[in-house]
This record gives structure tokens, C-alpha cells and sequence, in this order.
């Protein structure tokens, strides 16, 4: 019988093969693309800051109209990831509204999220219902809704926008339409959605709510999960969303999950080492951590810092890939 440790083929005999292979668009498993024991990410630990962020989508403003732009965005780009993404499977983007301004209707099947950034109040139409913008508030429009933005106040209105067309798009199941009008007609009298909109009043109050009840230990971090109050499950079905609470001088325990997640600190300042790097953040600012490494926050101010992420744990846990993990200390 052959043993493997008989075989012996020249370079020539190999390299020809190869090439055979390579025109009929066949690869050799053994030649390439390694097994890796744990996720590595792509992606890497990067903070974007206010200072330059607000800038330049005022600057967009001033440049681009509504005409020119179906949305007036600006893409946070991860340095290492190939795409224009922050994250592996999430954008996190910046969009601006000048008063006067909508942004018109469409839908796709990518769910969206915005966290309210800076303004007076504009709102989003979803399905018909007018959703109140207010800073902090977290603004849904979940896969194939209708959407349309509009400022009718006299400030600026810019957000934060969550969506996970990098999965959707990898997945393949894309699909996008436009409105048949500008706008859509807005329903009368009826309250938005409660699983469209969740207001920054109640997360506060909840948060400092469970802050009274728990003190403070590092053990016990103040972190809430949004869930759908239809559901009691996430946000989305491949969207998680979090507000976790720092209290001054709060460094956390570091942990790692096999999700991605990008931050932004609605309110306070510090620093995250994610990775082993350290990203100091200040209030508006947006960073990313990369699944699968290690992260733990810290409130260098002298009042609760207050962060909000989204991760693609619903997908993981979907797919039984999550996990998460404490680091040894
Ligand atoms: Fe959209």
C-alpha cells in the first residue's frame, strides 16, 4: 500500500498541477487560507473624535445639497477593514440635516439605526408614524420600513447612523426602494411606535434607577440592554443595542465577545483599552471595538460618562458563534 511519506513529486510535477487546478478555478485547501483557533478580526481598535467629526459634516453641508446626495453621510472607515465600514458586519456613520431640509423616502431591507448626536428636535417618518429626534434618543428603522428625515427646527440636526449593510451586503439579500413621493403622509395623533423609538429620558432614568440600586463595584457595571417591547429581544434581529452607565473614576473588568461593537459616548470622557490600545474618548465621540478582544472602559471625569453601543450579537447568538469571556487576571 502507498504511505503518504512515499509520495514524492517534483516541483515541476506541483507547479503544473497547480496551474491545471488554477484554470479550472480549483485551489488546494492545503496551499492557503490557515485554520485559526479563535476569530481575529480584521478590523481594528480606532477612535473617531467630535473635533474633527462635526467639522466635516458641517463642511458637507455647506458643499453638498439633498439634490446631490439621497443621504448627506459621512462613512466611518475602519483603517484595516477593506470596505467603507467601521466595523466587520456594522457601519457607523455620521448624517447631517440642515434646517429646512428632508432627506426623502425610501426602504431597504438593511436595518438602520440613529442615535440622536446634536439638535433641536427634527424627526424621522417610519411607516407613516412621525418619530420624535432629541439628543440621546434612539431612533429605529428596522429592515424594509419606510423612512424619511426632516429638520424643521432652526439648528442643524446630525446623528449617528447604525445599519449592517456590510452583512447584508456579504449575505447577498440586499434590496432597496425608493418612494413613490418625497415624503411620506404622516398619521394623525397616534404615540410613535414604542419599538421604533426609544427616548433618552427613560434610558436615563432607568440607568440611574439601577445605579441607586447597585452602588458602585467594578463586578457590577450599570448596562442596559434595549429590547423590543414586542419581543423582549433585541432591538433588530441582527442589531443589539446597549447604554451603559460609568460612574466617576469606574475603571471596568476586561472581556471580550465574539461580536463587534461601536460606542458612542453620549455624555463624559475617558479611555477604553481594546486590544491593547488606548483610545481616549471624549463626549460625541464614536469608536469601535473589534470582535473577539479584549475591552474595558474607564470614566476619567468627574461625572457619570454615559456610552452607547450596537453590536451584531443578535446575529452571533442566532448562529450559536457567540461566546464571550472574562480576562484572567
Ligand atoms: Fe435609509
Amino acid at each position: 500500500m502507498l504511505k503518504l511519506s512515499d509520495i514524492k513529486s517534483s516541483e515541476e510535477e506541483l507547479r503544473e498541477y497547480y496551474e491545471q487546478l488554477r484554470s479550472q478555478h480549483v485551489s488546494p485547501l492545503w496551499l492557503g487560507g490557515g485554520i485559526s483557533l479563535e476569530p481575529k478580526s480584521k478590523a481594528i481598535p480606532y477612535v473617531w473624535h467630535w473635533r474633527d467629526l462635526r467639522p466635516q459634516a458641517m463642511r458637507a453641508a455647506q458643499l453638498v445639497g439633498t439634490e446631490q446626495a439621497e443621504r448627506r453621510v459621512l462613512r466611518l472607515t475602519n483603517p484595516e477593514l477593506p470596505g467603507a465600514s467601521a466595523s466587520n458586519t456594522l457601519v457607523a456613520n455620521i448624517q447631517i440635516v440642515m434646517p429646512g431640509e428632508i432627506a426623502r423616502a425610501h426602504r431597504h431591507t438593511a436595518a438602520a439605526l440613529r442615535l440622536i448626536i446634536e439638535g433641536k428636535g427634527g424627526y424621522t417618518v417610519v411607516n407613516g408614524h412621525r418619530i420624535p429626534m432629541h439628543p440621546g434618543d434612539l431612533v429605529l428603522t428596522p429592515n424594509w420600513t419606510w423612512h424619511d428625515h426632516a429638520n424643521d427646527t432652526d439648528a442643524p440636526m446630525i446623528w449617528l447612523d447604525g445599519l449592517d449593510t456590510p452583512l447584508v451586503r456579504m449575505l447577498e439579500g440586499g434590496f432597496y426602494e425608493e418612494y413613490d413621493m418625497e415624503t411620506q403622509a404622516v398619521g394623525e395623533g397616534a404615540d410613535p411606535p414604542p419599538q421604533w423609538h426609544y427616548p433618552m429620558s427613560q434610558a436615563r432614568a432607568a440607568l440611574e434607577r439601577l445605579a441607586a440600586e447597585r452602588g458602585g463595584s467594578p463586578a457590577n457595571p450599570i448596562v442596559l440592554d434595549y429590547t423590543n417591547p414586542l419581543t423582549g429581544g433585541p432591538t433588530m434581529p441582527t442589531i443589539a443595542c446597549q447604554i451603559q452607565l460609568l460612574r466617576p473614576g469606574e475603571h471596568t473588568l476586561a472581556h471580550r465577545r465574539v461580536c463587534c461593537a461601536n460606542h458612542h459616548v453620549i455624555e463624559g470622557s475617558g479611555y477604553s483599552l481594546v486590544g491593547g490600545r488606548r483610545l481616549d474618548w471624549e463626549e460625541k465621540d464614536v469608536f469601535t471595538v473589534p470582535t473577539w478582544t479584549f475591552h474595558e472602559h474607564v470614566n476619567t471625569g468627574d461625572r457619570p460618562a454615559l456610552l452607547f453601543s450596537f453590536t451584531d450579537a443578535p446575529v452571533m447568538k442566532a448562529l450559536e458563534l457567540y461566546r464571550e469571556e472574562a480576562k484572567a487576571r
